[in-house]
């Protein structure tokens, strides 16, 4: 079975820290509500000169630079986002030219909200697998301040902006599998029509989702590959509220700290928030070589998908 692995990773965040006082300036709430409801505390959005496509590049850079591969070498890039700067030229396009990569390789955009960086890494692969190349770059990258109604407080304290890269080698012997699914009549529970129009959400109807799915993604991931929870080192989850891991350990029955949190500094960063969390841990030496690591994203579509593989 060709599986992927994981060889480098990288992450990128826009100068603007706003603490949850910060919020206050826009919409009725407090660092209370906010801080209790969801576990976030800051989160960052783009100023002047930043947005998803210099997020993505920042990310993309240093993923391929942990790799230690050559430029020449990526065989497809993928970014999974919902707030691209164009609908056309793709994101996945300006990372290209930004990087220089090889001409004759597949390079797009994938919308699958904040489960899209997990759609987009089994993407990478089947286009590794058709196309013949051994490297991908997969990114996800978000200007989620860019779609928010900042006077919607139901929806603006959640979302942050962020990117988040990585570098997948298709190997014959690596471990891994991957599933995914779609609930298209729930559509409507959360997203917005255009870029220039802010989205909207049915939050507790995606609260009752998201923490369903999250188990059910793991439990699938497990019956599939045959290992339990303990053979697991991390289950690195979407970060979009503190009370929704906290339902989905409940579940599982796992030790909380199997599950990596960041969404207290970043916020939801949608696509981003599973690549972002892979590089910090990467990063800050949490997640070696050797460790076996499940990843899930959820989020509008109604859509999701999980990832195991050894790192
Ligand atoms: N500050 C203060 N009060 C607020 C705020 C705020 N920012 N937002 C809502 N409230 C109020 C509401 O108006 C409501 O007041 P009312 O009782 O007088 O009507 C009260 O707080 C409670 O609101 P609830 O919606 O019941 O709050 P809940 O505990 O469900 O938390 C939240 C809301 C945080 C949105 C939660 O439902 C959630 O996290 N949902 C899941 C979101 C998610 O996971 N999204 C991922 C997908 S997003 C994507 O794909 C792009």
């Amino acid at each position: 079975m060709n599986g992927l692995r994981l060889l480098g990773a990288g992450y990128a965040l826009p100068a603007n820290v706003l603490d949850n006082e910060a919020m206050t300036k826009y919409v009725e709430t407090s660092d209370e509500w906010i801080t209790s409801r969801t576990g976030i505390r800051q989160r960052y959005f783009c100023g002047e000169g930043e947005n998803t496509t210099t997020l993505a590049i920042e990310a993309a850079k240093k993923a391929l630079a942990d790799s230690g591969l050559a430029k020449e070498e990526i065989g497809c890039v993928i970014v999974a986002t919902s707030s691209g700067e164009y609908s056309m030229p793709s994101t996945a396009c300006l990372v290209h030219k930004a990087l220089e990569l090889n001409e004759n390789i597949p390079v797009f955009d994938l919308g699958a909200a904040c489960a899209g960086f997990l759609y987009a890494v089994d993407t990478a692969r089947a286009m590794l697998l058709a196309h013949g190349g051994k490297y991908a770059l997969v990114i996800g990258a978000e200007q989620m301040s860019h779609v928010l109604d900042m006077t919607d407080r139901n929806t603006c304290v959640l979302f942050g902006d962020a990117a988040g890269a990585a570098v997948f080698a298709l190997e014959e012997d690596a471990e891994y599998a991957y599933v995914c699914g779609t609930r298209g009549d729930l559509a409507i529970q959360v997203g917005g029509p255009r870029r220039e129009m802010p989205m909207t959400m049915e939050g507790q109807n995606v609260f009752r989702f998201a923490v369903s799915t999250i188990p059910a993604t793991v439990d699938e991931l497990l019956k599939k590959t045959g290992k339990t929870l303990e053979e697991v080192d991390w289950v690195v989850c979407h970060q979009a509220n503190q009370r929704i891991i906290d339902a989905s350990v409940r579940r599982l029955g796992v030790p909380a700290e199997k599950f990596y949190k960041n969404l207290d500094r970043y916020a939801n960063t949608s696509a981003a928030s599973v690549p972002l969390a892979i590089a910090e841990m990467k990063e800050s030496g949490k997640l070696v070589s050797g460790q076996r690591v499940i990843m899930c994203g959820f989020g509008g579509g109604l859509t999701w998908a999980g990832v195991m593989m050894k790192i």
